[in-house]
């Protein structure tokens, strides 16, 4: 694994933006870009470029990437399903999300479908309650879901179309007299 000559850039301007001798500070922003080079995950090979570009122990690398969720130490789907179990979701149908993923999909948590299409990982609160719950597909939010409008969102994706990220309701008229909007 190398960084690509424009990443090499990228990654210039990451480090950059540390104050003088807090260089191996771009870790993080620097394995991000390692991951996304890397078709959303982050092998050994890439681990260790990643230390030699900052002048970090291989050790200290893998701490950072075995710390946050967002690195993937395996090679994941075209599409990452981050399914949020924190209270919020949980208590707006999360269990009913991890159903679908299971019976439409056959994944649980950790586990990608044959076809490499659907990765699925459990992950903390993403930031995004008040539409919960809440899946992260790779980059996008999609919230306010259930069973049935999440179906159909793995559907849009599996045709290749791109469903639209966000709220998958209309918030106002579904929400119930005279309660929030
Ligand atoms: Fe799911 Fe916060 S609890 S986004």
């Amino acid at each position: 694994f190398e960084f690509t000559p424009e990443n090499i850039e990228k990654a210039k301007v990451f480090i950059a933006k540390y104050p003088e001798g807090r260089q191996q500070s771009a870790v993080m922003p620097l394995l991000d870009l390692a991951q996304r080079q890397n078709e959303n995950w982050l092998s050994k090979e890439a681990l260790e470029y990643v230390g030699n570009f900052l002048d970090i122990p291989y050790m200290r690398v893998l701490e950072v990437a075995t710390f946050y969720t967002m690195y993937n130490l395996k090679p994941v789907g075209k599409y990452f399903l981050q399914l949020c179990r924190t209270t919020p979701c949980w208590l707006r149908g999360s269990d009913d999300l991890e159903a679908v993923c299971k019976n439409k999909l056959g994944i649980s948590n950790g586990e990608t479908t044959e076809d490499g299409m659907f990765s699925l990982l459990e992950v903390e609160c993403l930031g995004a309650c008040v539409n919960a719950p809440v899946v992260q597909i790779n980059d996008d939010f999609y919230e306010d879901l259930n069973a049935e409008n999440f179906e159909a969102v793995l559907d849009k994706l599996a045709k290749g179309d791109v469903p639209p990220k966000g709220p998958q309701i209309d918030r106002i008229n579904s929400a119930p007299e005279g309660g929030p909007t």
